[in-house]
């Protein structure tokens, strides 16, 4: 039969399911189950038990830039002395934004007590295996699987015993019996029950099963005088190792690099109220930045004037004109890595206008043009803080590669990204982009040709060829 995740679900069907079982004193999952029953059975509740504020259709999807995902853990807790530091465990987790479900052994509770477990998980807690309620879609089968991870605090030596031998005569050891979850284990007891024969054998057979170990410290046992190791790690400890592996360290393989890149279109004033621009939405080089910031590296973005919210975690400098551009580019070297994916303008109007042109019987104002400076060559020919790895963007109509590269040649840079951006490609302002990375391989000029893809996907596919090459200290592009 297929299970339901609740956390998987839309915002405002958890808020309802939340305050409705709140009201009915249920857990979330036995709400769903009373909701079903009555829909099959023809009586169901008035879908509005709470006035559930409706979600405009204007809000903003959740910002998920450095948002933690959404975890949830079946903390198991075992009869042993320790339990009363599960209480706090439970508190470390939520506050990592981990959800917590508790399942109390006979013998746990005679340390603590499923109000205490309920009242700080908020939800309801579980002990028997044979209860009709729970079991009537088979919860111990759902506590087993319905979660990322399995905790196991304290786990006695009974457990450890259990789990080592598949048993399953009780809730606890059923779960841990039928998961396909990883598991955790916190170990504790008595020193010499750690250090007995039968203890030694289960925890090398749990570990051959890739069960996962902390603990148990070294210190004194709630025993007067005895002392040892078989102390149950502090709850911060097991919290910590439970979001290791909920959430694995992301390798940054750009850390300690700091990385410049423009994006954006540039604006050159004609007067105070007109400008040239072009149609450059930033997109890309937004993207770029963020990829980076994701791999690890210090990122400096300077943008033209675009639509976008600034990349989480990137030093953002925004400017209008080529002139500003090239200063705050300046500025903000020495780089390892520059990245220029901006589309400034080549020219710029020679005599901007201090009040707003207007409209004269002599008939139009004569613009003359003049060449903006050059960002990309001047920083490649700089001789002294020229960044070890310059990449520059060419977005062509038509030559795509020829011109290409005559401007890895001409401008002295390192790597060319070139993109056809002919109005049909749909480039310029969409989200895809197909790009050829343009470099020197043992002295000939290589052309890489990448699929269409997202320009996030591109993004982070640059950023791994970086990766790459700042690693093997080589300028050409890993392929
Ligand atoms: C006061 C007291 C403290 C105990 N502390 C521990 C302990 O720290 N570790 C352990 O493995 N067993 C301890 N036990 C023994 C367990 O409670 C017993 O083995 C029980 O059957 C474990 O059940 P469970 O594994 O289902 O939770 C303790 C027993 C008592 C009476």
């Amino acid at each position: 039969m297929a299970s339901l995740t609740i956390r998987k679900l839309d915002d405002a069907v958890k808020t309802y399911l939340r305050l409705r079982s709140a009201k009915n004193r249920r857990s979330v999952e036995e709400e769903v189950r009373v909701i079903l029953r009555e829909l099959i059975e023809g009586r169901e509740e008035p879908l509005t038990p709470f006035a559930v504020p409706p979600v405009p259709s204007s809000t903003p999807a959740p910002q998920r830039t450095g948002a933690l995902p959404e975890a949830s853990v079946t903390l198991i807790i075992g009869g042993g002395i320790a339990a009363y530091k599960s209480l706090d465990l439970i508190r470390r987790l939520k506050e990592r934004r981990i959800e917590v479900r508790c399942v109390l052994t006979k013998a746990a509770q005679q340390f603590v007590t499923p109000l205490a477990v309920s009242a700080l998980s908020h939800e309801r807690v579980y002990t028997d295996l044979f209860d009709p309620q729970s079991e009537f879609d088979a919860g111990h089968i759902r506590l087993a699987r319905d979660c990322d991870l399995i905790v196991v605090a304290p786990a006695t030596a009974d457990l450890l015993a259990k789990m080592a031998n598949g048993h399953a005569d009780d809730l606890a050891s059923a779960i841990l019996l039928a998961t396909n979850r990883k598991v955790l284990l916190a170990p504790a007891m008595n020193p010499l029950m750690w250090n007995n024969a039968a203890t030694r054998r289960n925890v090398a057979q749990l570990q051959r099963d890739g069960v996962v170990l902390i603990g148990p410290n070294s210190g004194e046992m709630a025993e007067a005088g005895e002392a040892g190791v078989g102390r149950m790690s502090e709850a911060i400890e097991i919290a910590n190792a439970a979001e290791r592996l909920l959430r694995p360290p992301v390798p940054k393989p750009l850390a300690g690099k700091r990385v410049l890149i423009t994006a954006g279109p540039t604006h050159e004033p004609i007067d105070p109220v007109r400008y040239i621009a072009n149609r450059s939405s930033g997109k890309q080089g937004f993207a770029i930045a963020a990829a980076a910031q994701a791999a690890g590296a210090e990122v400096i973005l300077v943008s033209g004037p675009v639509d976008l919210d600034d990349p989480a975690g990137v030093t953002v400098k925004h400017v209008e004109s080529a002139r500003q551009m090239l200063e705050q580019v300046q500025a903000a070297l020495p780089a390892d890595i520059a990245i220029f994916a901006a589309a400034v303008a080549d020219w710029r109007v020679a005599n901007e206008g201090e009040q707003k042109l207007k409209k004269t019987a002599a008939g139009m104002p004569p613009l003359q043009l003049v060449e903006n400076p050059d960002i990309l060559a001047t920083i490649s020919k700089l001789a002294d803080k020229r960044p070890p790895l310059v990449v520059g963007f060419a977005a062509e109509t038509e030559h795509l590669i020829d011109n290409a590269k005559s401007k890895l040649a001409r401008k002295g840079c390192d790597w060319i990204v070139a993109n056809d951006v002919s109005p049909a490609t749909g480039v310029m302002g969409g989200d895809r982009n197909t790009v050829h990375l343009i470099s020197r391989k043992g002295g000939e000029i290589a052309v890489d040709s990448w699929p269409v893809m997202t320009k996030e996907q591109v993004a982070i596919e640059l950023v791994a060829h970086i990766a790459r090459s700042v690693t093997d200290k080589s300028l050409e592009p890993a392929s």
